[in-house]
C-alpha cells in the first residue's frame, strides 16, 4: 500500500525532503505529518485537493474541518475579493467585527456578547482566563482526550497514555491547576470534584482529535445542573460543533446552555480565526472601562477581527444561518455513519463507528466507544492503514482523525468513499 503511495507520490517526496531542511518534522503542524510522508497540495476546489503530482482526493479533512462550505466557495471568495481592495488588515475598530458579532448573538443561544481571537487555541487561552477572572478561582477543570489547543493550561490528557504530559516546557504550575475529568461519566465528574474549586469545565460537545466521540445528552445536562450547584462556568469548546452541529452549534443541538461558548474553524470562513462569547454579566470582565487592572482580564491581539476573517465569516454565516443545509450535512452524515458501519461488519471487521451531524470517525474495535480511553483501546494501525490505503486511491483523512463532511461533497463523492472503504474491508477479511 505505501509503495503505491509513494509510486503516485514522487515530487511530493522530493519536497518533503526539501521540507526536513527547514521545517522541524518537514511540517508546520506536527498532526499533518504522516508516513511515509505527506503529499503537497497544489490547489483545491470544492470537495477536492489537488497534489503536486496532480493526483485527486475527495477530502474528508477539510482544512482540520473548517471548510463546511468547501474549497474556495464563491460566495466567499466573491465577499473577500471585494474586501481585500478595501484593506487587508485595519488594526482599528470597523463595522464588520460588530456585523460578525451581532450574527453569532442571533444564531448561538448563549452568546450575549463575543470577542474575537486569530485561532481556536488563542479563544479557549482568553475564556479559561475570563472564567477564572469572573469566578475569582485558579484550577480549572477539562476532559480526558479533549484537545483546546496548545494553550498550557488546557494542553493536558489529551493523547492516550492521558497520565504523560502532552508536552516538554509545561510548568508544574500549569498542570496542577487543570483537574482532568472522564468522559461521558458524571459520577466520576462528581468524585473527580468533590473535594475540588474551579472556575470552569471546559468540554467539546463532541470530542473532536479525541475520537469523534458525542457526549450522552444526560451528560451534558448532568454537567450544566453541577455547574449551577458549584458556581462553575460551563465552557463549550465549539471550534469543531460551532455551526456545524446546528446554526447555534452544539449547544443548541443538545439543548443545553454554556456560561461561555467557543469557536474557530467554520467561523472563519477558510481564514484564520477564533471567537469566544457568553453573558453578558460575564464578558464584562473584558471591559477595561468597567474594572481597573488587575480586575479586568485582558484579551487582545494585532490581528483580531481582521476584516477578511469577519468577511469571509459573514458570508459563511449567512449561508448557514437558516440551517437547513447543516441538516441536509447532518442527515448524509448519519448516512454515512450507518454505511461504514454496515460495509466493515458484512466484511467481519470489528468496528465502531462514531460521531454526531457531518463528523464521523472509525474505531478498529468490538468495544463501544463512548471516550478517549476506549478509543484508544482500538487497533490504530488499522486505522492508519484504512486511511492511507483511502487516500492512496484518492479519499484523503488526515490518517487516524475525525472526518466531515461539506455542502460542496457530491453523491459521487461519498459512493467514492464507501466503494474504497468496502475494498479495504475486503482486503481485512482476506488477512
Ligand atoms: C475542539 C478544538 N478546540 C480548539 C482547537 C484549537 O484551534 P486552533 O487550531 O485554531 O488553535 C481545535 C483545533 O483543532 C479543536 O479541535
Amino acid at each position: 500500500m505505501s509503495d503505491s503511495y509513494v509510486s503516485k507520490t514522487r515530487e511530493s517526496k522530493d519536497l518533503y525532503e526539501r521540507a526536513n531542511k527547514f521545517l522541524p518534522a518537514g511540517v508546520s503542524y506536527a498532526i499533518r505529518h504522516f508516513e511515509p510522508y505527506p503529499f503537497y497540495t497544489a490547489r483545491a476546489k470544492g470537495s477536492k485537493l489537488y497534489d503536486v503530482d496532480g493526483n485527486e482526493y475527495v477530502d474528508f479533512w477539510l482544512g482540520h474541518t473548517a471548510l463546511i462550505l468547501g474549497h474556495s466557495p464563491p460566495a466567499v471568495v466573491e465577499a473577500v475579493k471585494r474586501q481585500l481592495e478595501n484593506g487587508t488588515h485595519y488594526g482599528t475598530s470597523h463595522e464588520l467585527e460588530i456585523q460578525l458579532a451581532e450574527q453569532i448573538v442571533k444564531m448561538v443561544p448563549s452568546a450575549e456578547m463575543v470577542r474575537f481571537t486569530n485561532s481556536g487555541t488563542e479563544a479557549n487561552m482568553y475564556a479559561t482566563r475570563l472564567a477564572r477572572a469572573y469566578a475569582g478561582r485558579s484550577k480549572i477543570a477539562k476532559f480526558e482526550g479533549g484537545w483546546h489547543g496548545g494553550y498550557d493550561a488546557l494542553h493536558i490528557s489529551v493523547k492516550y497514555p492521558f497520565d504523560i504530559p502532552e508536552s516538554a516546557g509545561l510548568t508544574a504550575g500549569s498542570l496542577q491547576d487543570t483537574i482532568v475529568l472522564p468522559f461521558n461519566d458524571l459520577e466520576g465528574v462528581k468524585e473527580k470534584l468533590k473535594n475540588e474549586e474551579v472556575a470552569s469545565i471546559t468540554i467539546e460537545p463532541v470530542l473532536g482529535a479525541g475520537g469523534g466521540i458525542p457526549a450522552e445528552k444526560e451528560f451534558l445536562k448532568g454537567l450544566r445542573e453541577l455547574c449551577d450547584e458549584r458556581s462553575v462556568l460551563l465552557i463549550f469548546d465549539e471550534v469543531i460543533t460551532g455551526f456545524r452541529l446546528a446554526p447555534g452549534g452544539g449547544e443548541q443541538y443538545y439543548g443545553v446552555t454554556p456560561d461561555i461558548a467557543v469557536f474557530g474553524k467554520i467561523l472563519g470562513g477558510g481564514f484564520p480565526i477564533g471567537a469566544f462569547c457568553g453573558r453578558r454579566e460575564i464578558m464584562k470582565r473584558l471591559d477595561t472601562l468597567l474594572y481597573e487592572r488587575p480586575h479586568y482580564s485582558f484579551h487582545g491581539g494585532t490581528f483580531t477581527a481582521n476584516p477578511i476573517s469577519m468577511t469571509a465569516g459573514l458570508a459563511t454565516l449567512k449561508i448557514l444561518k437558516d440551517g437547513q443545509l447543516i441538516n441536509k450535512l447532518n442527515n448524509v452524515g448519519g448516512k454515512i455513519r450507518e454505511k461504514l458501519k454496515e460495509i466493515f461488519e458484512v466484511n467481519g471487521v470489528d468496528v465502531q463507528v462514531t460521531g454526531a451531524g457531518s463528523l464521523f470517525n472509525t474505531h478498529f474495535t468490538r468495544e463501544e466507544v463512548k471516550n478517549a480511553h476506549a478509543a484508544s483501546k482500538a487497533d490504530k494501525k488499522k486505522l492508519i492503514n484504512y486511511h492511507l490505503s483511502l487516500i492512496t486511491d484518492g479519499v484523503f483523512f488526515l490518517p487516524a482523525h475525525t472526518g466531515a463532511l461539506s455542502t460542496a461533497h457530491s453523491e459521487a463523492d461519498i459512493e467514492k468513499l464507501f466503494s474504497e472503504t468496502e475494498k479495504y474491508a475486503k482486503q481485512c477479511k482476506a488477512t
